[in-house]
């Protein structure tokens, strides 16, 4: 069994400042780091790193190779991994304050250039048991994941960033679905998080739900019936990737199993 991530790869360019600008303003930040980001990279990252055999298909410009490099050193198979000569490789502008929080504005590149046709191609390689792992980062996931489906693959799907599109996509041939409290009141149309779970369960019989709740936890909804897990008290540094590692780790435990339940998991490694 291994997990295909069709996924985005990113590199960050983070910045730490007091407070997030605001419109009109010019700030200085009072540093900056440039590193391997991408919801789709750092999933993948976290799911070899849990030990999961992970491969990961995509797209990066000649500017993105140490991108692939830390994915090779993490353990995950870069056999599908595409260099587009003439594009550049997608970046995000992070902001991170005092507190921990971010803020992030991604500009896709390479990430909107995979084709149907290598992304068919990389289905193809696939068994039954395996599964597909999408963000809504990357182009084409909707039909990706027609593709996948009919090739009877089981689907992880992560609703970030979330946008209109993602109401479109077949969410009813998707096995996990991971939101946040944001997303999950946004595709459900209501804003409380139990409620809004349950209804995207009722909408979507067939689909798990995970929904994070933040600092109050996460929730999953499944046919064996609803399991909340309280998050981790930690002093917050920086929350970029923590919901990419709880997704990780949630599906570690739950293709794989663990010594800890699978949301415990995925909450304990993401805290950290
Ligand atoms: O989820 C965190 C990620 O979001 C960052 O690494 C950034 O690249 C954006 O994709």
């Amino acid at each position: 069994m291994k997990v295909l991530d069709l996924g985005s790869l990113n590199i960050d360019y983070v910045y730490q400042v007091d407070r997030f600008v605001r419109p009109g303003e010019t700030r200085s930040a009072l540093s900056r780091r440039v590193g391997c980001g991408g919801k789709g990279l750092n999933q993948s990252v976290a799911l070899a790193r849990a030990g999961v055999e992970t491969w990961h298909g995509g797209a990066i410009g000649p500017d993105g190779a140490f991108l692939a490099e830390e994915l090779r050193r993490s353990g995950v198979d870069t056999r599908l991994l595409r260099t587009d000569p003439d594009q550049s490789t997608g970046h995000a502008v992070i902001q991170v304050d005092g507190a921990g929080q971010n803020c992030i504005l991604i500009y896709p590149g390479t990430n909107a250039a995979l084709t149907l046709e290598e992304g068919e191609r990389a289905l193809d390689l696939l068994s039954p048991e395996d599964v597909v792992l999408f963000q809504n980062e990357t182009n084409l996931v909707g039909e990706l994941m027609e593709a996948a489906a009919r090739r009877g693959l089981r689907i992880a799907f992560n609703a970030a960033p979330m946008d209109g599109k993602v109401a479109a996509y077949p969410l009813e041939k998707v096995t996990w679905l991971f939101v946040n409290e944001t997303e999950g009141a946004l595709l459900s149309g209501e804003a409380e998080p139990r409620r809004a779970a349950r209804l995207l369960r009722e909408r979507y019989p067939r689909t798990q739900v995970v929904m994070t709740l933040g600092a109050e936890g996460s929730l999953w909804l499944s046919e064996a019936g609803e399991q909340f897990q309280p998050a981790c008290k930690v002093e917050a540094v920086d929350t970029t990737g923590a919901g990419d590692t709880f997704t990780g780790f949630f599906l570690r435990g739950v293709l794989l199993g663990s010594p800890l339940p699978p949301l415990r998991l995925a909450t304990v490694a993401s805290a950290l």
